[in-house]
């Protein structure tokens, strides 16, 4: 790996140290099971974005749709940052045809006022978790709804919400996934290998990251991150009545719809993280190809579902870890034109 954890100089306007401030934000993104499916690179002037489909579960994210969504949510944390820092992000999307890792190039030359929504979403980089535990039965209020789904319509993606007669399909759904994914030994021993880590684990997910151990009352099926050693719930703590699920969705698919979807979903989420609602995750029912179309018809057919959220007022919980800066960075690469 990298000998040296820092870049060798500036970035455009940007100087070493915000470099490092930059790239840090990018990797505090989300992505599946913790895998961190990216790499960058830097130039004289830009910041360059790179897919690494090697490191996605391949059971479960076969066609990458994961390591896009990943490496969009990572592009926003990037370009946010770069904008809190005074400096427009210009961002060009697979600047290289004939190279579909190459998610994008952000060049770092103009100087750009910074405004008070920029400061909000970096601000809540750092706060945002996912967060698998019972969240309160409180409603999230209607202005936030609408802010979410103008956050997605920014990064062009729809944010859709699913109707009160569409719940009880949907939990279906979900269970049947669920059922189908555990029927696959491959996909046991993949799930395995990346959950249950010990807390501080560069990537997957820790057994402190996970929600209770499942019970037999669960309208809802979660996925148990704990490798089996979750904690068992206190009596009453059940998951609440009545989640706030979302999807995400493109009307097109593929790598470039993708990251824009990975955009909207962190830019949803860390709208959401500023006004203290946290979110987590219902991916079975995109992985599994049956429920995905059956969750296609749900949203109405034309609109490609990307992610499946659940959202409410959680709690606190451990930060994940990721790996170091300087593993996942190429510094220094060609001067670009
Ligand atoms: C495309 C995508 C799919 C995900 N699917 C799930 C999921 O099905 N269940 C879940 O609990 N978390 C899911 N996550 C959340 C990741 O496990 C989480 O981002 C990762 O462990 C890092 O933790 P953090 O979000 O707390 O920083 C998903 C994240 C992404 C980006």
């Amino acid at each position: 790996m990298n000998a040296d954890p820092l870049p060798s100089g500036a970035v455009g306007r940007l100087d070493r140290d915000q470099v490092v401030q930059v790239l840090r934000a990018a990797v505090a993104a989300p992505s599946l099971h913790n895998s961190q499916p990216w790499r960058f690179g830097t130039t004289a002037s830009s910041f360059e974005v790179f897919a690494d489909p090697e490191r996605g579960p391949r059971i479960c994210d076969p066609d990458d749709r994961a390591v896009y969504l990943a490496c969009g949510a990572a592009l926003l944390n990037l370009r946010l940052m770069v904008s809190n820092l005074g400096v427009h992000p210009d961002v060009r999307l697979f600047p290289d045809a004939a190279d579909p890792s190459h998610v994008a190039s952000v060049s770092c030359r103009q100087p750009a006022h910074v405004d008070p929504m920029t400061r909000r979403l970096v601000a809540a980089i750092a706060l945002r978790h996912t967060y698998r535990r019972p969240m309160l039965d409180s409603r999230v209020p209607d202005l936030l709804r609408a802010a979410l789904r103008d956050a997605a319509r920014e990064e062009h993606a729809w944010l859709v919400g699913f109707p009160e007669e569409q719940l009880s399909q949907l939990r279906t759904l979900v269970g049947e996934a669920h059922r189908l994914q555990h029927a696959d030994p491959a996909f046991v021993q993949e799930w395995r290998s990346w959950t249950g880590r010990p807390a501080g684990s560069p990537d997957g997910v820790p057994a402190t990251a996970a929600g209770p151990l499942p019970e037999q009352q669960d309208v809802w099926v979660l996925r148990d991150f704990s490798g089996g050693n979750g904690v068992v719930r206190a009596p009453g703590r059940d998951f609440e009545s009545d989640p706030y699920l979302l999807c995400v969705a493109t009307f097109v698919e593929g790598p470039h719809a993708q990251v824009q979807a990975g955009a909207a979903l962190q830019r949803v989420l860390l709208r959401a993280a500023a006004d203290g609602v946290t979110a987590s995750f219902l991916s079975q029912l995109i992985e599994v190809p049956s429920t995905c179309r059956e969750l296609r018809r749900l949203i109405g057919g034309a609109l490609r579902p990307q992610v499946v959220l659940r959202l409410g007022y959680g709690g606190q919980t451990p930060a994940t870890a990721r790996r170091p800066v300087a593993d996942v960075v190429d510094f220094g690469g060609p001067a670009a034109g």
